[in-house]
């Protein structure tokens, strides 16, 4: 490696996701350009549209490849020789990767970043037999999140999603999704959605904010006569206004279940959410089949998501549209249900397919992908690649960032995950073990092993490489 590789955070605010102050004061020069090279395998996802059907199965691999990006953007890809010939690679800062595999950074579509505390009490009770419903109804779940939430300070809230966000780029993400949702008052869910703009700013993974103020009805609306009409007009006359006139989210999201909002219901919800710019999203069919997918299907949402109990009426809906599938295996995981989606069926009957953690204290708190990757291959029987598109690609998809991010494609961010392993089907084999070496976005090292063992890597590969010459 030649001349100071870009690590932290300079250019942006400070590097809050850099692991080591050396780093951290933002004044390393950033190369303009930077030439990555030694990826056994370098998965591109190139290609066009979302990845349905078999087209999932195509990672788009460049064996030995290399990749240069240029101020944080991929200006070429493709086969070592000719990419090193280009002038810009010649004066490039250069990066080994001794034989490792790179691939997209993850677009986690999917999370419930900011809360409180993690919901552990109820996690013992469900193993000693209560359901994640019957908590629900005395009050527990989301309700028990709402009230640690209010409850919080929003350094508080602010300093426990920071540690996550280091925690997602560890494990190889750079973009997420993050709704609101445990405020459910207008107080409370502007602190969140806030907050969202305040960690955008402050750290360097890119955050797609989403309004969930209908996540489920709050106290004292559930005592009152009446009350969900009651709470939903806040939520229409006051709250997604608000969350319009401040800019504080791009997509309105609701929890259309049994025990949250009904069909009819959500469709106002996120009507009144249109009207005010918000996209719309779906968490559908994930307790009980209520025609959610359906509605998402109908409105045009750009995803909806879970999705174990749909039948296959919903499947060939899906299939026929542009409403990104989202799959989370880690919340039936976690609740220890047996009931995964019926992933198979959606992929092959064409719909375009996502994963996401769903990191959220009740359902999934998990914030690592390669885990999702392990449960979409052994509980959903999604081969590795295909698991991979929908971790990338189809997650760019489905927060309508295919342009930016997504695939390792000449204009795109660089924004870039590589992993300790020479075959990427290793990523979801290894299962709850962290073989994400280095997470690299817009160009910036904001996940590595430190100086010293670039250095070293570095030292082996080209040991490594002049041993190759000489045999050759
Ligand atoms: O995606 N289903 C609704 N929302 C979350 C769970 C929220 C919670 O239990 O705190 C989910 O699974
Ligand atoms: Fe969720």
């Amino acid at each position: 490696m030649s001349g100071g590789l870009p690590v932290g955070g300079a250019g942006r605010a400070q590097a809050s996701l850099c692991h080591d102050s050396r780093f951290s004061d933002g004044t390393r020069p950033l190369p303009t350009s930077l030439l990555i090279t030694g990826a056994s395998q370098l998965l591109t996802l190139l290609g066009r549209g979302p990845r349905r059907g078999n087209s999932l199965s195509n990672l788009g691999v460049i064996e030995d490849g290399a990749l240069l990006a240029e101020d944080g953007r991929i200006a070429a890809v493709g086969k070592r020789p000719k990419i090193e010939s280009l002038p810009a690679a010649r004066s490039a800062v250069k990066l080994h990767l001794g034989g490792r595999v790179v691939l997209p950074g993850f677009v986690d579509s999917h999370t419930h970043l900011v809360h409180a505390a993690s919901r552990a009490e109820e996690y013992e009770l469900r193993i000693q037999g209560a359901s994640y419903e019957e908590i629900a109804r005395k009050g527990g779940g989301i309700l028990n999140s709402v009230k640690k939430l209010r409850a919080a300070t929003a350094e508080a809230l602010k300093q426990r999603a920071l540690v996550a966000l280091k925690r997602f780029a560890a494990y190889g993400t750079t973009t997420i999704e993050a709704k609101s949702g445990y405020g459910l008052d207008v107080t409370a869910e502007l602190k969140i959605l806030r907050l969202h703009k305040e960690l955008v700013a402050e750290q360097p993974l890119d955050i797609v904010s989403t309004f969930l103020g209908a996540h489920v009805v709050p106290e004292p609306y559930r005592s009152t006569p009446n009350g969900t009409e009651k709470y939903i007009a806040v939520l229409i006359e006051r709250m997604i206004p608000e969350v319009s006139r401040e800019s504080l989210a791009e997509f309105c999201d609701v929890f259309c279940d049994r025990g949250a909002f009904s069909r009819e219901q959500s469709k106002r919800i996120l009507e009144a959410g249109r009207q005010n710019g918000l996209v719309p999203r779906l968490h559908a069919e994930q307790m009980a089949r209520t025609g959610a997918t359906q509605l998402a299907v109908q409105i045009g949402a750009v995803s909806c998501d879970h999705l174990e109990q749909v039948n296959t009426r919903d499947i060939r809906a899906l299939a026929k549209s542009r409403t990104v599938a989202t799959l989370l295996p880690g919340c039936d995981f976690h609740l220890g249900l047996k009931k995964y989606a019926p992933a198979r069926r959606i992929i092959d009957a064409g719909a375009v397919v996502a994963l996401a953690t769903d990191y959220n204290p009740g359902t999934s708190p998990t914030l690592s992908m390669p885990v999702i990757l392990s449960l979409a291959c052994t509980q959903l029987r999604m081969t590795p690649a295909e698991a991979i598109s929908a971790a990338t690609l189809n997650g760019a998809y489905a927060l309508r960032r295919e342009k930016q991010i997504g695939s390792l494609e000449v204009g795109k961010l660089a924004d870039l995950s590589v992993f300790e392993v020479a075959d990427y089907r290793e990523i979801p084999y290894y299962f709850g073990v962290n073989t994400c070496w280095m997470t690299m976005k817009r160009g910036i090292i904001v996940h590595g092993p430190d100086e010293t063992a670039i250095q070293f890597s570095e030292e082996t590969c080209r040991k490594a490489a002049s041993h190759e010459k000489s045999e050759a």
